[in-house]
């Protein structure tokens, strides 16, 4: 795996760390920031390396036919059952069962996960016959299984097994140091392609690709190499072969969870501004004037006090942007 900055490092150790034992990993992340790659580097670094890995996507089959798949089913069990069949469970025997998307399971398979993650044992569906299995299970999920532990969408105690050793991929956006080393080992993996050497970056396009919030992550960096190597015509990355919005010159679109997470800041903010709030009747213009404050003085600050391009970045009026600096006394507080 590519990018050795400090917060990725943190994500190696862990895996090195966790790799030897049998106990359950869960590998929590945003799309795109390489869980596959950590359920696969788990299973290679463990004494089960060789044993099967066996990869199932949980958010890809409906409820049904993912119980059978999982589990197995004997002949007869339901309509279209013509023969018994092994589940991935045992077939994944002595090696490791990546559960991809462990999100998405419906309630009912939870409770029949949860027997198999304390007692290693299940019934193939139709069938009274207990099986046991000798597998490590790694889970993941590109959800906050805390907050559907809250709104009763995913089991408690579930989460609580699952949950022995998490590990956490952190996203594109803040480990911008890993852009560099990315980027060349895409640019050489895709070189071959169109035959030619591998696309080198300017500092420029360094400087666009590391200010991108990157809700896609790894996944969507490497379609962007994929794209500008097809596209150059030399063999340099310059900003003009990447995308029109890591350019800023077209609306950059929210992951789900950047927008779940503005979401809950936004409550969070409500919430404790209205507690902090006293006085009856003055709420509203309370708290919408510290977020309004707070806006003013970050976008002030990030063109070093300049209204005039403060204000046209926030598209109001200058002469309206100098009246609130002036209400809200902030001449001071810009550096
Ligand atoms: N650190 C990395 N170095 C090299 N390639 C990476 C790295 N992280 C991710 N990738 C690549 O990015 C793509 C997405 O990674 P992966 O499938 O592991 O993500 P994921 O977390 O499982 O995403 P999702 O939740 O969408 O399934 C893959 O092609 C993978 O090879
Ligand atoms: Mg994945």
């Amino acid at each position: 795996m590519i990018g050795h900055g400090p917060a990725m490092r943190e994500v190696y150790d862990m895996t090195r760390q966790v790799a030897p034992s049998s106990a359950t990993v869960l590998l929590l992340g945003e799309t795109g920031t390489g869980k596959e790659l950590i359920a696969k580097a788990i299973h290679q670094l463990s004494p089960r390396s060789t044993g099967p890995f066996i990869r199932v996507n949980c958010g890809a089959l409906s409820d049904s036919l993912l119980e059978s798949e999982l589990f197995g089913h004997v002949k007869g069990a339901f309509t279209n059952a013509y023969e018994n069949r092994t589940g991935r469970f045992e077939a994944a025997h002595g090696g490791t069962i990546f559960l991809d998307e462990i999100n998405s399971i419906s309630y009912t398979l939870q409770v029949k996960l949860l027997r198999v993650l304390q007692e290693h044992e299940f019934e193939r569906v139709g069938d009274t016959k207990t099986i046991s299995v000798d597998c490590r299970i790694v889970a993941a999920t590109n959800r906050d299984l805390n907050e559907m532990v809250e709104r009763n969408q995913f089991r408690e105690d579930l989460f609580y097994r699952l949950n022995v050793l998490p590990i956490y991929l952190p996203p594109l956006r803040d480990r911008a140091e890993d852009i560099p080393a990315l980027v060349e080992h895409f640019a050489k993996r895709y070189a071959p392609d169109m035959k030619r050497t591998p696309l080198e970056p300017t500092p420029e396009a360094i400087e666009c690709l590391q200010r991108y919030l990157w809700p896609g992550n790894v996944r969507e960096l490497e379609n962007y190499i994929e794209r500008a190597n097809v596209l150059a015509p030399t063999p340099q990355l310059t900003p003009e072969l990447l995308p029109a919005h890591l350019r800023g010159q077209a609306p950059v679109r929210l992951g789900r969870a950047q927008r779940s997470s503005i979401d809950a800041l936004c409550t969070e903010l409500v919430n404790l501004g209205l507690s902090t709030v006293q006085e009856e009747g003055q709420a509203y213009e309370q708290v919408i004037g510290r977020v309004e404050k707070e806006l003013l003085l970050q976008v002030l600050r990030s063109y070093q006090g300049t209204q005039t391009k403060a204000a046209s970045r926030l598209g109001i009026n200058r002469n309206t942007l100098h009246k609130k600096v002036e209400d809200y006394g902030l001449q001071g507080e810009v550096r």
